[in-house]
């Protein structure tokens, strides 16, 4: 399975991998379909047309890559799709210079694939989640050849 553009066809699945991996608040049908026409909005999944098992969503603004959302089934996980979805926000950012991402301080998984790419912590947003948990910002200097 390889990354492509997501389309409308697969928004509904994508609802449904938002409801499993950010239960306590997922982004809504209305908001993923935006996502699908921003300008400078890149939103990719991996799986068959209807039926991702995971996605990507990143907004490119000027030099900037905005890592917004990344998700993996958790039937999927540990197989490489994480890294796979992160490398093609960037590659499908050709101007960017610098990855940004917030990220819970507790998510342990999320934090583990991001130091694998070496994205690093630069600041914390404290109690920045409505459960009280705070947010690492996490930054990555884009080198391209
Ligand atoms: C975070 C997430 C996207 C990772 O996806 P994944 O497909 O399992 O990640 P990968 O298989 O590409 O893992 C790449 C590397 O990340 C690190 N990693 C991934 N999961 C990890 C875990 N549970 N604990 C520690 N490190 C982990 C490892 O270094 C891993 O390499 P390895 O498998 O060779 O050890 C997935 O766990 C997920 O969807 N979580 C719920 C949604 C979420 O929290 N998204 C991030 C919001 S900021």
């Amino acid at each position: 399975m390889s990354c492509r553009e997501a389309t409308a066809a697969d928004l509904d699945a994508v609802v449904a991998l938002e409801l499993v991996c950010f239960a306590e608040d997922p982004w809504t049908w209305g908001m993923l379909k935006d996502e699908l026409t921003r300008p400078g909005g890149v939103f990719i999944v991996v799986g068959e047309p209807g039926r991702p098992v995971a996605f990507a969503i990143g907004w490119a603004v000027l030099d900037e890559l905005h890592v917004l959302q990344v998700a993996v089934d958790p039937s999927a996980r540990r197989r490489g799709l994480g890294r796979e979805l992160m490398d093609e926000l960037v590659a499908r950012s050709p101007a960017a210079e610098n990855a940004w991402l917030e990220v819970r301080r507790d998510n342990v998984a999320a934090i583990g694939l991001y130091e694998a790419l070496d994205y690093r912590a630069v600041g914390c947003r404290p109690r920045y989640y409505t459960d009280g948990c705070d947010a690492l910002l996490l930054r990555r200097p884009l080198t391209r050849r």
